[in-house]
Order: C-alpha cells, then sequence, then structure tokens
C-alpha cells in the first residue's frame, strides 16, 4: 500500500490542473507545490480569465512546466497537442472551476483549450466550485452542478465562509491541503471498501459544576487521523468526538459528544451496524459522582474540598463483550510505564482483537502532538496467531494508516 499522509503519496500520478478565473486561483502555486510535494506530476492550463488572477509564469514556476492556455496556439500545438495534454492526465482537477466554467462544461462548449480538453479526456474529472454564494445558489449553477455530477465528474467543495467580495455563505473553494487529501483519496487503492468504522476519539469532559470539569490532555489528532485514513481507504466512517478544536475529515460522519457516558450511548447504540470498533479516545475513567446544579463557592471556613468520583461505563469493554454483530474491537493503551505489561493486559481484560499501545511519557509523542510511536498487539484466535508489530515514529497521519492495514488484515481473515 501506498504510504498517504507523507510526500511520495501521489507518486507517478499525472494532474492536469485546469485553473479558472477566480480569486482562488491565487492559492493553486500552493496547490501545485503541494501535489508536487508527493510526487505528483501537474500541467496547468489556464483559461484566459485565470491569467488575470495569476500569472502562467507563476505557475510555471512551481509546476516546472510551460503553462498551456491557447487552443489555437501552434507552437504549444507542437509541444504536447491539445489531444495528447487530454490522454496524458490521470486526473483532471478544475480548481478553482467558476460558475461560468462548470456552465460552459455542463452545456458540452468546446470554446476553449480547458473545456476542450475536458472534453477530450477519458480521465476522472474533480470539479471544485469557486464563486460568489448568490451565483452558487443560483438554480441555473445548482442544475449544472448536478448535470456534471450525473455525468460522473468528482465535486470537491465548495465550502462555506467569508468570501473575497465580503459575503459569507457556501462557495469557497476547499483549502489546498483539503484538495491535496481528495486526490490522495481519489489515488489510494480502496483496501476499506463496502467496510464501515466506527472511531472514538478527543478526550471526555466530566462536569463538577456548571463551570468546571475534568479532562485530560487528547487533542484528538490520533483517532480524526484514523479517520481521515479510513475514509480514504473506502470505509464508512463514523466518529464519535469528545471535544477538539479539529475539522471533521472529508466523507466522515461525526458525532459530538461531552461526557463519557454521552460517548457511551453514542458508540454502543452505533456499535452493531459498524465491522471495526477503534477506540482511540481518552475517556475519563472516572466522573464526579453529583453534579452540582449551582457553581461550588470557595469559602473561608474550606482549606481543603474533595469530590467524590463513580466509575464510568468501558466503552470498549462493554463492545468487546457484545454477542451478536460484534465488530472487530480495537483499543488503545496509554501508559506511562510498562508499556507492554500493561497493553497486553487490557488486550486479555477488555477482550480486544487488537490492542495500540503509545508510551505518553515520551516527549513529542502521544498526548497532542502531531507525531506518535505505537506497538500493536493482537491475541490468539481461532483464525489467527498472537502477533505484534512495532510501528516507530511517525506523523499521526502515516500511523494511521498502517494501524488500519494491520486490522484489515487480521479482520479478513
Ligand atoms: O488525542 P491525541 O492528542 O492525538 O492523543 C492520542 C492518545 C494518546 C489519546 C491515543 O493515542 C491513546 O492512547 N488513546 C487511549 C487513551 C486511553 O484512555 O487509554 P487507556 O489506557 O486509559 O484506556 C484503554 C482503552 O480503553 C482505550 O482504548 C480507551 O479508549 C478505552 N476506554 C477507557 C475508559 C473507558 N471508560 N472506556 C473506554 O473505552
Amino acid at each position: 500500500m501506498q504510504k498517504l499522509g507523507n510526500e511520495q503519496s501521489l507518486a507517478g500520478k499525472k494532474i492536469l490542473l485546469g485553473i479558472s478565473g477566480g480569486i482562488a486561483a491565487y492559492k493553486c502555486a500552493e496547490l501545485t507545490r503541494r501535489l508536487i510535494e508527493r510526487g505528483a506530476q501537474v500541467q496547468v492550463v489556464m483559461t484566459h480569465a485565470a491569467k488575470e488572477f495569476i500569472t502562467p509564469l507563476t505557475m510555471q514556476a512551481v509546476s516546472g512546466r510551460p503553462v498551456s492556455d491557447s487552443l489555437l496556439d501552434p507552437a504549444a500545438e507542437a509541444s504536447m497537442g491539445h489531444i495528447e495534454l487530454a490522454k496524458w492526465a490521470d486526473l483532471v482537477l478544475l480548481a478553482p472551476a467558476t460558475a461560468d466554467l462548470i456552465a460552459r462544461m455542463a452545456a458540452g462548449m468546446g470554446n476553449d483549450l480547458l473545456t476542450t480538453l475536458v472534453l477530450a479526456s477519458d480521465a476522472p474529472i474533480a470539479v471544485s466550485p469557486a464563486m460568489n454564494q448568490q451565483m452558487y445558489s443560483h438554480p441555473a449553477t445548482q442544475e449544472n452542478i448536478q448535470t456534471l455530477s450525473r455525468r460522473g465528474c468528482l465535486i470537491w467543495g465548495p465550502a462555506a465562509g467569508e468570501q473575497a467580495c465580503g459575503d459569507v455563505g457556501m462557495g469557497r473553494m476547499l483549502e489546498p491541503m483539503q484538495l491535496v487529501g481528495l486526490c490522495e483519496s481519489f489515488f489510494q487503492p480502496k483496501l476499506l471498501a463496502g467496510r464501515s468504522v466506527l472511531i472514538t476519539a478527543g478526550p471526555t469532559r466530566e462536569a463538577i459544576d456548571p463551570v468546571r470539569y475534568i479532562t485530560n490532555h487528547s487533542s484528538g489528532k490520533m483517532g480524526y487521523a484514523i479517520a481521515d485514513a479510513a475514509a480514504k481507504l473506502g470505509a464508512q466512517v463514523t466518529l464519535v468526538s469528545g471535544p477538539v478544536a479539529l475539522s471533521t475529515p472529508n466523507g466522515v460522519q461525526r458525532i459530538d459528544v461531552e461526557s463519557a457516558q454521552d460517548m457511551f450511548d453514542a458508540t454502543t447504540s452505533n456499535a452493531n451496524s459498524h465491522d471495526i470498533f477503534i477506540s482511540c479516545a481518552a475517556v475519563a475513567d472516572y466522573r464526579p459522582d453529583v453534579i452540582a446544579k449551582q457553581k461550588i463557592k470557595k469559602t473561608d471556613e474550606n482549606n481543603d474540598m474533595s469530590i467524590h468520583m463513580v466509575k464510568n461505563p468501558d466503552i470498549v469493554a462493554t463492545i468487546a463483550a457484545m454477542t451478536e454483530n460484534r465488530p472487530f474491537t480495537v483499543g488503545f493503551a496509554a501508559e506511562t510505564q510498562d508499556v507492554e505489561h500493561y497493553a497486553r493486559g487490557k488486550l486479555q481484560k477488555k477482550n480486544l482483537d487488537m490492542i495500540c499501545a503509545n508510551d505518553v511519557s515520551v516527549e513529542g509523542q502521544g498526548f497532542n502532538s502531531s507525531d506518535n510511536a505505537l506497538y500493536l498487539y493482537w491475541k490468539d484466535t481461532d483464525k489467527w496467531e498472537a502477533g505484534e508489530k512495532s510501528l516507530p515514529l511517525d506523523s499521526k497521519q502515516v500511523l494511521g494508516f498502517q494501524i488500519l492495514e494491520q486490522i484489515q488484515k487480521l479482520s479478513s481473515l
């Protein structure tokens, strides 16, 4: 399997980047750099209007190839003609795709190099709309987008937010890194196609009173990286997330929760409709027995206070104990000492199929960092033998794919 999330995830892929005339065109230099960084070859084709927003010279410099912009240019046709260019591409990515470009494509026009290429290419076409929110919601634009979608074009975006014209709403082009992620996902062999994965991520918050709670340092990065990787591998992904400051990965259905009990309810009610469950959340083991209705006051008399805590239900152990439609169940172990010993103990005690152990006492990995290092342990069953695997320090994105690769191997036996 290719390594996604790393520099070579698009190695050898030929992407024809068609830029039309919208303000988001300025983001195409960054987009091109990031695609090339991952090993893609990028051939830029610009409409005349696009050249008003970003220069062909800039795009030539970042792509390392002369930009094509004219259908009737004898010199260009002598090097790579428009039909050759159409055949060259593994993917045609139109970003930004303006309302005008989308309308011309929907009408089947070939009145410039870009629309001609779209007609002449049998490569998959991804359209990343970008326009003013009013233009985007206009019935004509909506119908044109639906027409392209019906014809098999991939529609990537748009996003909602503040627009260059000052309006707020749907119509922003996806950010370059989101488009890169979609390209990676598009080219990735769909190892988990047809499978469904339920993942928990982030911390839980256990309320003490209306203004205070007990939580931990989980940022959600590890769980979100697994969710992102699973979606890229073709799985249907449900992410039950504690409170984090991360955006939902593309193609992932997210359920937000706060407390361990909320996470328990959301997870157990979804478990039997999923093939795989990965419990990456840092769930509070205990919660305050009573949540004070009003803010607890500091008093002059009391120099100390205590909170009586009760045990939360164990989510992963509950799911692992299911007798019907039990998903392949994977836990995590966050340890600060005797990592293997404690992880193997949790694997047995919680009746898991596999456990991913991390030493969270090591600087630069574990909680709230971009990287991690893991040990995977799985126990003997009648289908597979016990085993282990070390996943050395890498980005959580890369580790997400490696974890899923091992899960896929075992759960398909
Ligand atoms: O979110 P990040 O900042 O990216 O950090 C990632 C991480 C360190 C949180 C992650 O890699 C990790 O280790 N997650 C598990 C944290 C944890 O709670 O570990 P534990 O050893 O206490 O729990 C063992 C397993 O039981 C875990 O799968 C946990 O999700 C699960 N559990 C725990 C308690 C509970 N009530 N219900 C559970 O399901």
